[in-house]
């Protein structure tokens, strides 16, 4: 019998449980045993107890749970040699032949130097004789799957990733409640939000609540941005705008790279605008809370494609992710993803703006 486990990586996304759910029912549907490793690639690296047989009802009730009950870790030891070493063995240990991770654009690059390392470690192993031969032999092939749980939806292949949605949701409505103080006063706010290096979170909250600027890391301001601003936002006060919003991506910077920070934009808007501005940083409220249904519907389906995917592997295959195109669940070549979002990061490292703004896609331009 085949022996699936499921682990959520990285940060926690609204919609990892619906995910962890699906793989587990969807892997005792097709009569495998289904495991859960707690704590993300620490739970591997610790092994035994951290790797925890899953029954149906273990997962009852968990659609409608924010965060990640399984738990998840940035884990340092599975960076290194030594810790992935010690993430095989126990794996081989508790006879762990299909393995889905839930994570983000960090936690599915570290699945895929895993499954790259894999025949090295076995190797190792069985040299160092912590496995049999029959093991290196019957182990010899890594099955991964990944499933893209993030909040910041900066994964290439994918139109979303699990939590984008969630998170989204909660920045427009915290937007609204800002918009309802500051119109009452007349002030201007700064509106800090999460996404690491992408600026689709704050891009979205832009487009979706109307906001006056925003700015985002794939597309940096002009040149002379504090002059554009200031032009942008005194004209829509002239139109007899009472209120004035700023989304500023955490990632955001100027075409020379250099940090645009909430500070550095409210400066402006109190000094030469004269508008009475606050700052808010919408911090971890973003990530946590409950799944949307759009979150929860597809950490579903996309869970259930996870475990079909583990089973018609082959020998040989390479890893897969599953994505959504065009509102289609589809398998996607893991490698290949990983490698175009991390030339996104390079392009912006370059100040290639208009190759990050490719790669991303059209909402992120002008
Ligand atoms: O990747 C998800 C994310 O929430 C990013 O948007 C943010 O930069 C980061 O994680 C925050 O990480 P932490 O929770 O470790 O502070």
């Amino acid at each position: 019998r085949k022996r699936i486990a499921v682990m959520t990586s990285g940060g926690d996304a609204p919609g990892m449980n619906g995910a962890v759910r699906a793989v587990v029912r969807m892997t005792l549907q097709e009569n495998c045993e289904a495991y859960a490793v707690m704590e993300g690639y620490q739970g591997l690296v610790e092994g035994g107890d951290w790797i925890k047989q899953m029954e149906w009802a273990d997962v009852r009730g968990w659609l409608s749970e924010g965060g990640t009950l399984i738990g998840t870790a940035r884990c340092q030891d599975f960076r290194e040699r030594p810790g992935r070493l010690r993430a095989a063995k126990n794996m081989i240990e508790k006879g762990i032949n299909g393995l889905v991770i839930c994570g983000g654009d960090g936690s599915l690059t570290g699945a895929d130097t895993f499954r790259k390392e894999w025949p090295s470690l076995l190797s190792q192993l069985a040299s160092s004789k912590e496995i049999t031969a029959a093991e290196q032999e019957e182990y010899k092939f890594l099955n991964i799957v990944g499933l893209v749980g993030s909040i910041d939806n900066d994964f290439a292949d994918t139109d979303a990733t699990i939590g984008c949605y969630s998170s989204l949701g909660r920045i427009c409505e915290a937007v609204d409640y800002i918009d309802a103080t500051a119109f009452s006063h007349q002030r201007a706010f700064v509106i800090e939000v999460m996404g690491r290096h992408c600026g689709w979170l704050a891009l979205m909250a832009g487009v979706s609540t109307g906001a006056d600027y925003v700015f985002i890391p794939e597309n940096p301001p002009p040149e002379d941005w504090e002059a554009h601003m200031c032009d942008i936002i005194k004209n829509h006060r002239a139109l007899g705008k009472r209120k004035t919003i700023v989304i500023v991506a955490e990632g955001a910077h100027d075409r020379d790279l250099n940090k645009i920070s909430p500070t550095k934009v409210k400066d402006l808007l109190s000094g030469p605008l004269k508008l009475d501005t606050r700052i808010t940083t919408l911090g971890h409220v973003q990530r946590g809370g409950q799944a949307c249904a759009y979150d929860r519907q597809m950490s579903t389906l996309q869970g259930v494609e996870a475990v079909r995917a583990v089973l018609d592997a082959k020998p040989g295959d390479a890893s897969h992710f599953i994505s959504v195109v065009e509102n289609k669940i589809v398998r996607k070549p893991l490698l290949e993803a990983v490698a175009t979002t991390q030339a996104v990061a390079e392009a912006i490292e370059n100040k290639d703006f208009d190759k990050a703004v490719s790669l991303r896609g059209d909402e992120f331009k002008e």
